[in-house]
């Protein structure tokens, strides 16, 4: 059972016992170094790959889910997932700070564009080969208006297959259900992180079926409990999945680290 209170990482060796082995053979112990997935809380998580570190819907300021605050001192990139406020969050100012590229929809990224930051503008079913892994962009049933109400394209997420050691993780962003997730999954989800907050994401139910169509290794809900109207409990969900699929749920405290 994953879905305890246990620490993260003991959580995460035994349900992904030899997982990962493959990717240490023949390493060194100081070269041991490898990728791995913080969440910040909310749909925010922070990604170090490759000697890259990239977040994705940095929103931090005035996230009461955000207990923990990454060292964004050097940030390389940015994915936002659409234009929401709870995800475009503090890109604005990390970008400044650190010369950041954005990765988004191209409408998103013009918006940064014009206010002179660095952007990688993407689209929908596109994909493209980062110096941390290939990002394809994909399909979320959702809105993405802008902060300041201009309009931020289709929304989106990401499925992102790491150069480092080919580990594919989805980030489905703000998202209802959709019968393509099947497609997502035949690409082969070894992690997906999933929206469960209902309201204006999938809730509890439609993010199982969710898993039975994207069928992944390991599932991570994000997207509830950051306000009132979120509220879900993850540990029923959680056990909910383990019963119905053969999916592993790793139910996360903001500031936890998963080893991809
Ligand atoms: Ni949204
Ligand atoms: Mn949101």
């Amino acid at each position: 059972m994953l879905f305890s209170n246990t620490p993260v990482l003991t959580i995460y060796a035994d349900c992904l016992k030899g997982y990962h082995e493959d990717t240490l053979l023949g390493m060194g112990k100081e070269e041991r170094i490898m990728a791995s997935l913080t969440w910040l809380g909310h749909a925010a998580f922070m990604l170090e790959t490759g000697g890259y570190k990239i977040l994705v819907d940095p929103f931090i300021t005035g996230n009461p889910a955000a207990s923990f605050k990454p060292d964004d001192s050097r940030t390389d990139f940015i994915l936002i997932t659409h234009g929401h406020g709870d995800h475009v969050g503090d890109a604005l100012k990390i970008a400044e700070k650190t010369g950041a590229v954005i990765i988004s929809n191209d409408e998103i990224c013009r918006w940064f564009e014009k206010k002179g930051l660095k952007v990688h503008g993407q689209h929908l079913g596109g994909g493209f080969h980062h110096p941390f892994g290939y990002v394809k962009m994909t399909f979320a049933l959702h809105g993405s208006a802008l902060p300041d109400g201009s309009c931020g394209g289709n929304p989106g997420g990401f499925l992102i297959t790491l150069k480092e050691n080919g580990k594919r993780i989805y980030l489905a962003g703000d998202t209802g259900l959709f019968g393509d997730m099947r497609l997502i999954g035949e690409e082969g989800v070894d992690i997906a992180a999933l929206p469960i907050g209902d309201n204006y994401t999938m809730g509890p139910e439609d993010a199982l079926r969710a898993v039975k169509l994207i069928q992944p290794g390991l599932v991570i809900p994000i997207h509830y409990n950051t306000f009132p109207l979120l509220h879900q409990d993850p540990i029923t969900w959680g056990k909910d999945v383990e019963t119905q699929t053969l999916t592993r749920v790793l139910v996360m405290a903001p500031g936890e680290s998963i080893t991809l």
